[in-house]
């Protein structure tokens, strides 16, 4: 089964993403934390997508698609995907690696919020950069502060989470990402709407009901 996830930076992907890989038994892709870990590991990846991260501009399709495409492989085609196809290009090789696999996307979730909650949302962000939890300083609070309830590593900030980068990110996703609905419409996919201004567990309700009506469809 193959699920994508598309939506906004912080419209909540990697939230909602672990949880759904949970429920139906999928590995978890993000592209970004995929990203992070190369950085981490000072991969020439990694080093070679750090400007375009740091500044909130898309990393270059070739390397994007090339990593997704080993990890989707890895995944034996069972995954879910946060933060890919974030261009039409990349949606376009999305497809042609899935069909010369005998695959599809099962489903598309479209994460819909207003820019206005956003920057709260990445700017109060603190996440695990050991195993990629995400927790929130006002709205999803670690049991201890600073520390991963998780793995009990400290938390922290992304570089890419602060005011003037997450500006440019949100503009990015206007210009190069938004259309990949437009992409997915054209082609007659059924694209998933879902409000996410509600909470977190009401988000994660609302996509569990229509997933589930679609995997029993
Ligand atoms: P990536 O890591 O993918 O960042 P993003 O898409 O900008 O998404 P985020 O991870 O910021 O947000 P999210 O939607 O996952 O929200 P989250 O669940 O964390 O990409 C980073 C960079 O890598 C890109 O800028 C680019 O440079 C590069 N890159 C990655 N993929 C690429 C690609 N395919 N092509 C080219 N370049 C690529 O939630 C955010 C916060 O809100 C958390 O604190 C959470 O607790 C809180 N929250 C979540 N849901 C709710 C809710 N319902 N109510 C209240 N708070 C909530």
């Amino acid at each position: 089964m193959v699920i994508v996830l598309l939506g906004p930076p912080g419209a909540g992907k990697g939230t909602q993403c672990k949880r759904l890989a949970e429920k139906y038994e999928l590995v978890h892709l993000s592209s970004g934390d995929i990203l992070r870990s190369n950085r981490a590991n000072g991969t020439e990846l990694g080093k070679k997508a750090a400007e375009f991260m740091d500044s909130g501009k898309l990393v270059p399709d070739q390397l994007i698609i090339e990593m997704m495409v080993g990890a989707i492989e890895s995944a034996k085609g069972n995954c879910v995907l946060d933060g890919f196809p974030r261009t039409v290009v990349q949606a376009g090789e999305l497809n042609e690696e899935l069909s010369r696999k005998g695959k599809k996307i099962d489903a598309i979730v479209d994460l819909i919020i207003d820019d206005s909650v956003l920057e709260r949302r990445l700017t109060g962000r603190r996440s695990c950069p050991a195993c990629s939890a995400i927790y929130h300083i006002d709205t999803l609070k670690p049991k201890v502060e600073g520390v991963c309830d998780k793995c009990g590593k400290k938390l922290a900030q992304r570089t890419d989470d602060k005011p003037d980068v997450v500006k440019q990110r949100l503009e990015t996703y206007h210009q190069q990402t938004a259309a990949v609905v437009g992409y997915y419409t054209g082609k007659k996919y059924r694209i998933l709407d879902i409000d996410a201004e509600k909470s977190i567990s009401e988000v994660t309700s609302l996509i569990f009901a229509k997933l589930d009506n679609l995997v029993t469809a």
